[in-house]
């Protein structure tokens, strides 16, 4: 079956998006309930889905795939209502100005209560089947991604024996397990993002504990056409286009496409169908 949670990250805008996108596409081609969930996204698999924005509850957005856009007080909400079943328990707690000032004051709680969603509809069974085959998590940039799965472990070493201690045992035991979770890592063919996916790799290994799964290497550099060097030769020896220059010397050039729409999507999607059925 694979690991049932995979977590996708890397430097900012390297297309952590669109690859955990592509790898839901892929689970639902295989006949897979998927759940994609994005942190503080801003809404911005749906965005790319072209269809209407899932928002802080999970929506079912196309055939089998499921979105959510994770945030810290609808989380924390709704993990409320899960604990404690009370809807006016939660409205005396945590609708409290000073509580909800509190709340956000301690940054590993709502860390806590976003993988802790996650945690729970890994769990989630329906007449004894998963709910979800696949949940993919369109995680934050490095150093927040980092973060974010550092808690469980933080927490666990810093807090005394009891529910909470229990919480973050629950969730190192998910992203630590490897036939859990898998943490894969997307990068560009370019320096600072190959640096912040070597960091992300050490960081799984080391302190994370997490089992990584297949690297992205997107949108990489396509050998240009070999018609194509004669006509650009004059740019080589013209000093202010530097950076081409350099693009011909490696005679590669980025694929440059007009968007990245539904069928580029797809398309990215069957590139990483193999690491799905892995
Ligand atoms: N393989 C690709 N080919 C062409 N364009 C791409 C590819 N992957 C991503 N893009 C484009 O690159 C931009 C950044 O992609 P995306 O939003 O997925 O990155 P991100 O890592 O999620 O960014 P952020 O750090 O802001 O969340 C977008 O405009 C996207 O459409
Ligand atoms: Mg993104």
């Amino acid at each position: 079956m694979g690991p049932r949670l995979r977590i996708v990250t890397g430097k900012g805008g390297v297309g952590k998006t669109a690859v955990a996108t592509a790898l839901a596409l892929a689970e639902t081609e295989r006949g897979r309930n998927v759940l994609l969930a994005e942190v503080n996204g801003g809404d911005k698999v749906t965005a790319l889905l072209g269809v209407p924005p899932a928002g802080p509850h999970l929506r079912e957005v196309l055939p089998r795939l499921w979105s959510v856009d994770m945030r810290a007080d609808e989380a924390m909400h709704e993990y409320v209502l899960l604990t404690l079943r009370f809807e006016t328990v939660y409205r005396a707690v945590f609708e409290n100005r000073l509580v909800r000032g509190f709340v956000h004051l301690v940054p590993s709680l709502t860390e806590l209560v976003m993988l802790g969603k996650l945690w729970y509809h890994e769990k989630e069974r329906v007449q004894g089947r998963p709910r979800y085959d696949a949940i993919i998590l369109d995680a934050p940039a490095t150093g927040h991604a980092i973060a974010l799965l550092g808690t469980p472990h933080a927490v666990e070493e810093t807090v005394p024996p009891g529910p909470l201690r229990d919480i973050a045992r629950d969730l190192q035991a998910l992203i630590g397990s490897p036939d859990r979770s898998r943490l894969h890592v997307v990068t560009t063919p370019e320096e600072m993002p190959v640096n912040e996916a070597l960091e992300l790799e050490r960081a799984a290994s080391g302190q994370l504990g997490v089992a990584l799964g297949t690297t992205v290497v997107n949108q990489r550099l396509e050998p240009l056409p070999a018609s194509a060097l004669p006509a650009l030769a004059p740019l080589a020896a013209d000093p202010e286009v530097g950076a081409s220059v350099q693009a011909l010397d490696r005679r590669e050039a980025r694929l440059v496409r007009p968007g990245f729409g539904a069928a580029e999507l797809r398309e990215l999607a069957r590139l990483l169908a193999p690491v799905v059925a892995a």
